[in-house]
């Protein structure tokens, strides 16, 4: 990769648009334009149990005239569904299946796929090639996102298929690059001058031509082979590194499929065996309940251990109190449990022929339960929130957010660490962090000399983080950590951002008027202020570092747009998007009257006739530098 990239350096000429260094950050698409299929998208017709299955067949049999009837059974992988062209063997675009007829332009993000082919191993490929199959999230990269998530606190996704849909609907190809996104394909959108006998044989073609197809596929001859393919998956799908949902069936010769037709929603030919979810009876011992961060409280289901759908479930959330009362959930019930999407475990209802008459109904305290303080629910909101500013668990939590790796990432400062200086009462608020010396590190239970020396050096080294990574750890409401890079971006140093005001935060695109207020009210109250103030007379550094180093003036972007084309060579386009960010400016990836410089490097793409037509101003990366550097 490095040598192509150093030849292709030398050489842009020879940088052709299936090249792997072209899989992010070639031309931004024209994300989410409508694409019109060339054939319908068409989803399946279900089946729920084996009934259903036999139904299905029967009716094929009998209109086929035959009980001989070859099917292939398929994995139904629990992703997107993508519809990928080829022209000439290269790859030029991707698209959702939106309504069916029309779907929206995902182009870029899909080309960030690694197991996309972006030139097929075909001598003589098709003019047209569309093929189709499924983008789809392993359940080891679903975990690791949500867990980044959480620890940005943002809103997590409820499946791996969500979590799949939302990363191929991102404008920035670079996020969904870094989602390490999967893709099966198994089935042809159109194609040009060439046809297949079958679907076992297209998809021996696929796998051919360089696409990935699912291994686990299997042709059978009679339904009792079909139905035990589903059966073996259905015990064995949680051995699999992603979801299925069920299993495919379809009639293997296209001349069957023909004669069989389509309805106006599905083919006639396939059906899709769905596993039921997995449920699970347990009892519900108890309702805990946690104080987030923001002091929000939630109520948690405690549960007697049970295993669903392949792991221990000991615990449901219950999100807050309606969802409660709307499941009518007491204490001490016997209560059906599932796995939504087979991944977060939630209670399902309670059985109420169960009840003894000792069951308990859930109330939410008016008093926190860990500092006694008041708890509110605003009219028309459903979280309650303990409004104790000095509420421990809301400390805790926001020391525990302040030191993980997102934010400071003050490497041996957990939660028995933070427990047990809040408890000694050796810290109060996470700027007492930077004055804590060797001697009260080593009041730590089981902390010995080399572990309090190491969080020591540990809290010295992490008062030079960058200014947006202390803009995530103060735990301002609705500021995650993309918020903080675009606050980090936009003001230079806490005390810019701290007087700003609502207008000037609500210019910023990504700042909306909940966010600017909440960043307006957390520098209003004292004790924030106060933590600031601390916090920057311990040496924390407050500033946004100057592009450059040392030397160059840093003269300001704010307000400007800069647009960037080609390939790059002084810089990566992520470093001089941030150097624009950082300088106040704006980035954006297309161009319009309103940009203010389209910045050229090598084998400029439409931009920059754009640019021409426009009559905005084109520099070089050379004049970039030099605007740069002031
Ligand atoms: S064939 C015309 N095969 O399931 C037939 N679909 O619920 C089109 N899916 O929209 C679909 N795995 O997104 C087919 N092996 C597989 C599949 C599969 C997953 C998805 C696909 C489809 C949905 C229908």
């Amino acid at each position: 990769m490095r040598e192509l990239i150093d030849i292709e350096a030398a050489h842009p000429e020879l940088i052709t648009p299936d090249s792997p260094t072209q899989r992010v950050g070639g031309e931004p698409s024209d994300a989410f334009k409508p694409v019109r299929h060339r054939t319908k998208m068409l989803s399946l017709a279900n089946a729920f149990s084996f009934g259903e299955l036999t139904a299905f067949f029967n009716r094929i049999s009998s209109e086929l005239g035959t009980e001989k009837v070859e099917m292939v059974c398929e994995l139904k992988i629990d992703g997107v569904a993508v519809a990928l062209t080829y022209e000439h063997g290269i790859y030029t675009g991707a698209a959702t299946r939106g309504d069916g007829e029309v779907g929206e332009d995902i182009t870029a993000n899909v080309k960030t796929i690694q197991s996309l082919p972006l030139r097929l191993f075909l001598g003589s490929p098709p003019d047209i090639l569309e093929v189709r199959g499924e983008a789809y999230l392993s359940k080891e990269q679903f975990k690791q996102i949500n867990e980044e998530r959480e620890e940005d606190g943002q809103p997590l996704f409820a499946n791996p298929r969500n979590a799949a849909a939302g990363s191929l609907r991102q404008l920035d190809p670079k996020v969904t690059s870094r989602r390490h996104l999967g893709l099966f394909v198994y089935a042809l959108g159109y194609a040009t001058g060439i046809e297949f006998p079958d679907q076992w044989g297209l998809l021996q073609y696929l796998k051919t031509a360089g696409f990935k197809i699912n291994p686990h596929i299997t042709k059978v001859g009679t339904l009792k082979e079909a139905y035990s393919f589903c059966e073996e998956w259905q015990e064995k799908r949680h051995s699999l590194p992603f979801e299925i949902d069920g299993v495919v069936i379809k009639v293997n010769s296209f001349a069957q499929q023909k004669k069989l037709g389509l309805t106006s929603k599905a083919p006639r030919w396939a059906i899709a065996y769905k596993f039921p979810a997995e449920q699970k009876t347990t009892r519900l011992i108890d309702i805990e309940l946690n104080v987030g961060r923001t002091g929000a409280v939630t109520p948690t289901a405690v549960l007697e251990p049970v295993v669903v759908a392949g792991s221990t479930v000991g615990r449901a959330t219950l999100h807050n109190e309606d969802e409660i009362k709307r499941k009518d959930i007491r204490i001490g019930d016997t209560v059906i449990v599932q796995k939504a999407g087979d991944v977060i475990p939630e209670i399902v209802a309670p059985i109420v022929s169960k009840r003894d008459g000792s069951e308990k109904e859930f109330v939410m305290p008016h008093e926190c339960p860990a500092c006694g303080g008041e708890v509110v629910r605003p009219e028309g909101e459903a979280v309650a929130r303990c409004v104790n500013i000095n509420c421990p668990a809301v400390i805790f939590e926001h020391i525990i957010h302040f030191a993980s790796r997102g934010a400071m990432d003050i490497e041996g400062l957990g939660e028995s660490a933070a427990r047990q200086l809040l408890d000694k009462g050796i810290i109060k608020d996470v700027a007492d962090i930077y004055y804590l010396d060797k001697e009260k590190l080593l009041g730590i239970e089981h902390f010995a000399d080399k572990a309090a020396d190491n969080l020591y050096n540990a809290i010295k080294r992490s008062k030079e983080r960058p200014l947006a990574k202390l803009l995530f750890a103060l735990g301002i409401r609705h500021v995650g950590s993309h918020v903080a890079e675009v606050l980090a971006g936009n003001f230079e140093s806490v005390e810019k951002l701290s007087h700003a005001t609502p207008e000037e935060l609500i210019e910023i695109q990504e700042v909306g008027p909940k966010i600017a207020e909440s960043i307006i009210e957390f520098f209003h109250e004292n004790r924030n202020r106060s933590v600031v103030e601390k916090l920057r007379q311990a040496g924390v550094k407050m500033e946004q570092e100057k592009p450059g180093g040392a030397g160059l003036s840093a003269r300001s972007f704010a307000g400007m747009t800069f647009v960037f084309t080609g390939a790059l060579t002084l810089f990566t386009r992520g470093e001089a998007e941030g150097l624009v960010k950082s300088m106040g400016g704006k980035a954006s990836s297309s161009v319009s009257k309103k940009t203010d410089y389209v910045v050229v490097g090598e084998n400029p793409g439409s931009k920059y006739d754009k640019a021409k037509s426009l009559g905005v101003k084109i520099i070089t990366e050379d004049d970039f530098k030099r605007l740069v550097s002031g």
